[in-house]
């Protein structure tokens, strides 16, 4: 009998392990305190055996700089916040009813200094510039020193990247275009070595056996676009446009990137691709991750399928969601209709239908009592239709609770920087065709 306990408990405890390790593509993620993990437009740094990860720290009510944060994990997968390592200042290029996005961290390996790059901006997005801060220690505080200088002069850019060479030297990536090689010290700009003709918004950089890697997206504002690669042998080139790496029409798996970390896996370093699913007003909480690993062979770059699901340690698909299924096929716009259901602990996850005409629902846990314990939007809204997981909750102890969905009849809808176009949804639609209920952690 004792055998069979103890092999019980091994083997949920394995269970817990294997399963800790999964990253889920497209819904929200919880730190370790069980809030939101909020960082969008990121990338992700290794350093001292731990990966982390700096983004914009995004409100759901406004576009206005709300800070910089940092998380970190041993895994990718179970990330403790930190803290705003770079807060909004009194004044300044990251002053009030400011934009700060696209925050990027690299270790200069001359000085040992944390530095950070970033787009800086007024609301209206008609004063850009690319701000420089720096830190000591990795989650310290950034102190801002303003914008870097080329010249002697700021750079008036918006979207930008950064890319660390093995030799130790700093690249900034800017918008259509433009690589700058940074100083020793990475707090300047030294020269700029390239003008990839042809690129788009948000860059991201990784080597591979030799090879440079570019990624860009189209300029759609948030909205999705079938991002597309260039490569390289030398960073100064000649660039060579590739093409898209995720299949045509999927709108880069419907995100934007934003940064490539290389994941040490057997040997063999696997690009793992990060972009913002992103959810305006709600960026906070609506907004998600997708990060997939890559295929990199020779000037062939791929990510050939969506994983909603896969194991970050060996880099493999795991099975989505399983559990008790209920099917609903339930669809709604009218502002407060709900869908409950109730469920004994454990985690609940919501499957769901998002399209053109999607709208945000709130989904909410609270005990039998009616005493709510979490409450976040869920966006049904995406410009190609689709059909996955749009909610996994925590892991809540054995009990009575309720799951809520329900229609708000608000939507995710927003003009580009010039005002002119407008993006998003033209419907309110909440469109949840299961609910999965599932005992163990996942
Ligand atoms: C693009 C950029 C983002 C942000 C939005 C604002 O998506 O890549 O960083 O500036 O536009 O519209």
């Amino acid at each position: 009998m004792v055998r069979i306990i103890l092999l019980w408990i091994m083997s949920s405890l394995l269970c817990l392990a294997a399963n800790a390790q999964v990253i889920h593509n497209g819904i929200p993620w919880f730190d370790e305190q069980g809030n939101i993990i909020n960082a969008h437009g990121a990338c992700i740094v290794e350093d001292g055996g731990r990966y982390w990860l700096f983004g914009e720290y995004k409100s759901d009510e406004s576009n206005a700089f709300p800070g910089f944060g940092c998380y970190s994990s041993a895994d990718l997968v179970n990330w403790r916040f930190e803290r705003i390592v770079l807060p909004v200042q009194k004044d300044g290029i990251l002053g009030p009813d400011r934009v700060g996005e696209r925050v990027k961290v690299m270790k200069c390996p001359k000085t040992g200094e944390y530095v950070m790059l970033m787009h800086a901006d007024d609301l209206g997005y008609n004063d850009p510039y690319i701000g420089i801060a720096t830190s000591p220690t990795i989650n310290g505080d950034y102190t801002l020193h303003g914008p870097i200088l080329f010249d002697g002069k700021p750079l008036r850019h918006w979207d930008m990247g950064t890319f660390q060479d093995t030799d130790g030297k700093g690249y900034l990536l800017i918008h259509h275009g433009p690589i700058y090689r940074l100083s020793d010290d990475y707090r300047s700009i030294e020269a700029k070595v390239a003008h990839v003709e042809g690129m788009g918004e948000s860059p991201a950089m990784f080597k591979k056996n030799g090879l440079y890697y570019l990624l860009t997206s189209n300029l759609t504002s948030w909205e999705r676009n079938d991002n597309y690669y260039f490569t390289a042998s030398s960073i100064e080139g000649p660039w060579k446009k590739q093409g898209y790496f995720c299949p045509e029409g999927t709108l880069t798996w419907n995100s934007q990137s934003t940064f490539v970390l290389p994941l040490r896996r057997d040997n063999d370093t696997i690009p793992m691709y990060m972009g913002d699913r992103w959810s305006y007003p709600h960026q906070a909480s609506a907004a998600t991750y997708v990060w997939l690993p890559m295929k990199a062979e020779g000037e062939k770059l791929a990510i050939p399928e969506y994983w909603d699901a896969w194991n970050a340690a060996k880099a493999e698909k795991k099975l989505s969601i399983q559990g008790r299924e209920q099917v609903h096929n339930w669809i709604s716009d009218k502002k407060g209709d709900c869908l409950e259901r109730e469920f004994d602990g454990g985690r609940i996850a919501v499957v769901g239908k998002t399209d053109g005409n999607g709208g945000y629902a709130t989904i909410s846990i609270s005990y039998a009592n009616g005493k709510v314990l979490d409450k976040l939007f869920v966006d049904f809204y995406s410009k190609i239709p689709d059909e996955g997981l749009r909610f996994v909750s925590k892991n809540y102890p054995k009990g009575k609770y309720r799951l809520r969905i329900e229609v708000t009849g608000t939507q995710s809808a927003w003009y580009n920087k010039k005002k002119t176009i407008r993006y998003g949804s033209h419907g309110y639609l909440v469109n949840v065709t299961k609910t999965i209920e599932m005992e163990a952690d996942v």
